[in-house]
C-alpha cells in the first residue's frame, strides 16, 4: 500500500469515478435543504434523496461526491462514541458514488473492489465483505465474479440494511471491512466482539430500492439505484498505516493545536481527541449557518461545544481555549473548504461567546456533579441531579452522561423526566401571569433576534400585556410583558436561564427578565 494523504485519496476517488462516467457534484450543506425530517446531512445520499424518489431529475444518472457529514443527532448519532473508539466522529467526510436508475449491483460492487484493490492497492486478503441475509444476488457477485474468499464473507441481518432516517429511501447493503491486523482488538463483522477497532467498515454500498413512509410501510422506488459511502478518515488511516482515525494527517495538527491551547503536553489524551473531533463539527456547523442555541440544530451544536469545553477543563485548560482551534482548522482544511478561512473570525467569535457563557456555570456545575458522584451508593446518578445540572448549570444531559461514563455510572433518565415534568407543572401553577405563554398566547409576526451580533438594540414596543390583557402602559411596580419588534435578549428555554437586562425609554427604564420564547416571538417580562 502506498502512503496517501487525505487530499490525495479524496482526489483519487473523485477522479476514478469521473473516469467511470460520474459527474463530480459538490458537497451540500450540513443543513438539508430539502428535508425537514432530518437534523443534519448524515450521508452523501441526502442531497440526492428526491432524485432517488423520482421527484427530482438531474441531467446525469451517475454522480460522485465528497460530502461533509454530521452524525450527532437523530437516527445516526455517534456523539457518545467519540473519544471511546478509533473510528467515530461527529463530523466526517464521506466519499460516495451514486447511480440513479443507471447501474446496479454488479457494477457498484465491481467499482468499489477495483478502486480499493487496484487504485488504492489494498491487499484483497485484508478485505472482509458482508451482505444482507436475503441478498443471494450480491452474494453470487462477490463469490463468483469478484472471487472474494468465502472465509472473509458473511451474511448479516439489520447491519446490512441502510436507511437515512425513519422515513425515506432505504435498501439492503453490502459492506467492505479492512482488517487492521491481530495487534488490534476486535472480531470480524458479525462476531460478538465486532465492536473493537480491528475490522473497520470502510465502504457501504446500498442498493436503494424502497421508500419508507411515516406509517412504516415501504414502497418500491421508481428505479433500483445505488448509494455508496466510504469514510475518508477511515481509509486515510489504512493508507497512512495507522490504526486510529485520530492519527491521520487531518487530525495531527488539530491535536497539537488542542494540546497547546489547553496546555496539555500529552497528545495521547482521550479528551484531546474529543476536542479535535468537536472543533471540526463546530466549525462546519457554524459555516453552514448553525449557532449555539437551546433548540434543534443549535442545541446539538451547543452540546458539542460544551462537551469539548468540559474535556478541555478536565485537562486543566485555563480560560477560553476552544475558539483558538479555528485557526488550525482553517490551516488544515481551508484548501478543501475555503469558507473556513473566509469565516474564521466569525466562527471564533461565536465559539468564544459560547465559551464565556458556559464558563459562568461550568465550575459550579462540575463541583455539584463531583459531590453527587462522591456520595453515591449505587451506580446510578439521580435524575434530580441530572435535572439540576441541566436546568441551573446549562449541562446538556449527554455532557453529564459523558462524565458519568468516566466513573462507570449511568443516569436515572426516568427521574430526570419526572423532575422536568414537575418543573413544568410548578411553573404553570405558580402562574405569576394569567396567560400561559407557551400554549395560549397567539401572536402574529415575529421578533427579530440579533443577540448573536449585539448586546444592545433599539426597537419599538409592539405589545404590552398586564394580567394577560393588552394595555397601553405599565405603571411603576407593575409586572407585565413587553413584546418587542427586535431584541438582543435571548429567551429562556431548554433549561437555560434567559438573559436579564435593562429596557430604557424616553422617560425611564426598567429591569427585564426574559421568561419565555414561543416560535420566534420573544417575550420580555418587566419586573
Ligand atoms: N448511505 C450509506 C451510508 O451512510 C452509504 O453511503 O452508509
Amino acid at each position: 500500500m502506498q502512503f496517501m494523504t487525505s487530499a490525495e485519496i479524496r482526489q483519487a476517488f473523485l477522479e476514478y469515478f469521473r473516469e467511470q462516467g460520474h459527474t463530480i457534484v459538490g458537497s451540500s450543506s450540513l443543513i438539508p435543504g430539502n428535508d425537514p425530517t432530518l437534523l443534519f446531512t448524515n450521508a452523501g445520499m441526502v442531497q440526492f434523496k428526491d432524485v432517488f424518489l423520482g421527484t427530482d431529475k438531474r441531467d446525469y444518472t451517475r454522480a460522485t461526491t465528497s460530502q461533509r457529514c454530521v452524525r450527532a443527532g437523530g437516527k445516526h448519532n455517534d456523539l457518545e462514541n467519540v473519544g471511546y473508539t478509533a473510528r467515530h466522529h461527529t463530523f466526517f467526510e464521506m466519499l460516495g458514488n451514486f447511480s440513479f436508475g443507471d447501474y446496479f449491483k454488479t457494477e457498484a460492487i465491481r467499482f468499489a473492489w477495483t478502486f480499493l484493490t487496484e487504485v488504492l492497492q489494498l491487499p484483497a486478503e485484508r478485505l472482509w465483505v458482508t451482505v444482507h441475509h436475503s441478498d443471494d444476488e450480491a452474494e453470487k457477485i462477490w463469490k463468483e465474479e469478484i472471487g472474494v474468499d468465502p472465509e472473509r464473507f458473511s451474511k448479516l441481518d439489520e447491519d446490512n440494511f441502510w436507511s437515512m432516517g425513519d422515513t425515506g429511501p432505504c435498501g439492503p447493503c453490502t459492506e467492505i471491512f479492512f482488517d487492521h491486523g491481530p495487534d488490534v482488538a476486535g472480531g470480524p463483522p458479525g462476531s460478538p466482539d465486532e465492536d473493537g477497532d480491528r475490522y473497520i467498515e470502510i465502504w457501504n454500498i446500498v442498493f436503494m430500492q424502497y421508500n419508507r413512509s411515516a406509517d412504516g410501510t415501504t414502497a418500491l422506488l421508481p428505479k433500483p439505484s445505488v448509494d455508496t459511502g466510504m469514510g475518508l478518515e477511515r481509509v486515510a488511516a489504512v493508507l497512512q498505516n495507522v490504526h486510529s482515525n485520530y492519527e491521520i494527517d487531518l487530525f495531527r495538527e488539530l491535536l497539537a493545536a488542542a494540546a497547546a491551547a489547553v496546555g496539555c503536553p500529552n497528545q495521547q489524551q482521550k479528551s484531546l481527541r474529543v476536542i479535535a473531533d468537536h472543533i471540526r463539527s463546530s466549525c462546519f456547523l457554524i459555516t453552514d449557518g448553525v449557532v449555539p442555541s437551546n433548540e434543534g440544530r443549535g442545541y446539538v451544536l451547543r452540546r458539542i461545544v460544551r462537551r469539548a469545553i468540559r474535556h478541555g477543563n478536565k485537562l486543566g485548560a485555563k480560560g477560553a481555549f476552544f475558539h483558538k482551534l479555528v485557526a488550525a482548522m482553517a490551516e488544515v482544511m481551508g484548501d478543501a473548504y475555503p469558507e473556513l478561512r473566509t469565516q474564521q473570525a466569525q466562527i471564533e467569535k461565536i465559539l468564544l461567546k459560547e465559551e464565556q457563557q458556559f464558563a459562568r456555570t461550568l465550575d459550579n456545575g462540575m463541583s455539584i456533579l463531583e459531590q453527587a458522584i462522591a456520595s453515591l451508593t449505587t451506580n446510578e446518578l439521580p435524575g434530580e441531579t441530572v435535572f439540576r445540572l441541566y436546568d441551573t448549570y446549562g449541562f446538556p444531559v449527554d455532557l453529564t452522561a459523558d462524565v458519568a461514563r468516566e466513573h462507570d455510572l449511568t443516569l436515572d433518565m426516568d427521574g430526570f423526566e419526572s423532575a422536568m415534568q414537575a418543573q413544568r407543572q410548578r411553573a404553570r401553577a405558580a402562574g405569576q401571569f394569567s396567560v400561559d405563554y407557551n400554549e395560549q398566547l397567539q401572536l402574529e409576526g415575529e421578533t427579530c433576534f440579533n443577540g448573536y451580533q449585539a448586546l444592545e438594540d433599539r426597537g419599538r414596543v409592539m405589545l404590552l400585556l398586564r394580567d394577560g390583557e393588552s394595555v397601553t402602559q405599565l405603571a411603576a411596580g407593575d409586572r407585565g410583558v413587553v413584546v418587542l419588534e427586535n431584541t438582543a435578549f435571548y429567551a429562556e428555554s431548554g433549561g437555560q436561564v434567559g438573559d436579564a437586562g435593562v429596557l430604557r425609554w424616553d422617560r425611564g427604564c426598567s429591569l427585564l427578565q426574559i421568561v419565555a420564547k414561543k416560535v420566534s416571538i420573544i417575550y420580555i417580562m418587566v419586573k
